[in-house]
């Protein structure tokens, strides 16, 4: 199996029109892999799994969602790491940060920034009913503006915002992340088209590649990309 094929598999949710390449058998067996996958992952709290209802019933684009999977992943690193500070940058309904705030040490904080102001009010219920509700911090705005003002470091940054900005946040966040700290970056395998960016040369596909690029040759951090459904990208400061 090519790695195309291995990424499409762990991904079968993203059918894009590359996959079209792909024949029926293949996408069954995709699905059937990530399904028995997420099947034998530790459940979902009933918490998130209203998050992810409601994501589906009240919002536009409920596949921005970091779902049971990668949640279940994230959330393992965060308990393994026990940090005293997270960042995520891109909140939208809420799944991922009360993922990683299964981690949070006693006295840990996250800060969760979101631009869409609309989704404010679902967002603080949502916290609202946690028992992380002391340890998040919910800002609205742009995270590229409001990242340099926060005054503190990081032991993990969640970037799961605007992928045209991918490089941009690099720069900025690697300086807020403490040695050991990881970066971990959504979404660097855009539906896998970041394999062939002569014929996807848009903005969003071109940039992820960069961003992949420029995270393997800086010799500040060691990484892993994981192809985990859209491609997660592991980074951390030396
Ligand atoms: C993929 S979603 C985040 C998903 C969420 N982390 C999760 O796992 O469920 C991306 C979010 O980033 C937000 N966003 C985009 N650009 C942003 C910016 N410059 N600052 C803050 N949030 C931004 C979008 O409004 C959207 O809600």
């Amino acid at each position: 199996m090519n790695y195309y094929v291995f990424y499409c598999l762990i991904n079968g949710i993203y059918l894009s029109k590359f996959i079209v390449k792909l024949n029926k058998m293949d996408i069954d067996f995709f699905n059937a892999i990530h399904e028995y996958s997420q099947k034998y992952t530790m459940d979902p709290s009933q918490e998130l799994n209203h998050i992810e209802r409601e994501t589906h019933l009240k919002t536009l684009a409920p596949r921005m969602v970091s779902g049971p999977l990668q949640g279940q992943f994230i959330r393992l690193l965060s308990q393994i790491m026990q940090p005293d500070s997270i960042l995520e940058i891109g909140t939208f309904t809420g799944y991922a940060t009360l993922c990683l705030a299964e981690g949070l040490s006693p006295q840990g904080k996250i800060i969760t920034i979101e631009s869409n102001d609309e989704l404010e009010n679902m967002l603080l219920n949502h916290f609202e009913k946690s028992k992380f509700k002391e340890q998040i911090e919910l800002i609205i705005g742009n995270a590229l503006e409001i990242i340099p003002t926060l005054d503190m470091m990081f032991d993990i940054i969640y970037l799961d915002a605007g992928k045209k900005d991918y490089l941009k946040y690099y720069d900025l966040i690697l300086e807020q992340l403490k040695p050991n700290g990881i970066i971990i970056a959504d979404n660097v395998l855009w539906s896998g088209k970041v394999l062939d960016t002569i014929q996807n040369n848009d903005e969003h596909t071109v940039t992820l590649h960069e961003f992949n690029e420029k995270v393997y040759q800086d010799e500040r951090v060691d990484n892993i990309l994981l192809p985990l459904r859209d491609g997660l990208h592991i980074i951390r400061k030396k």
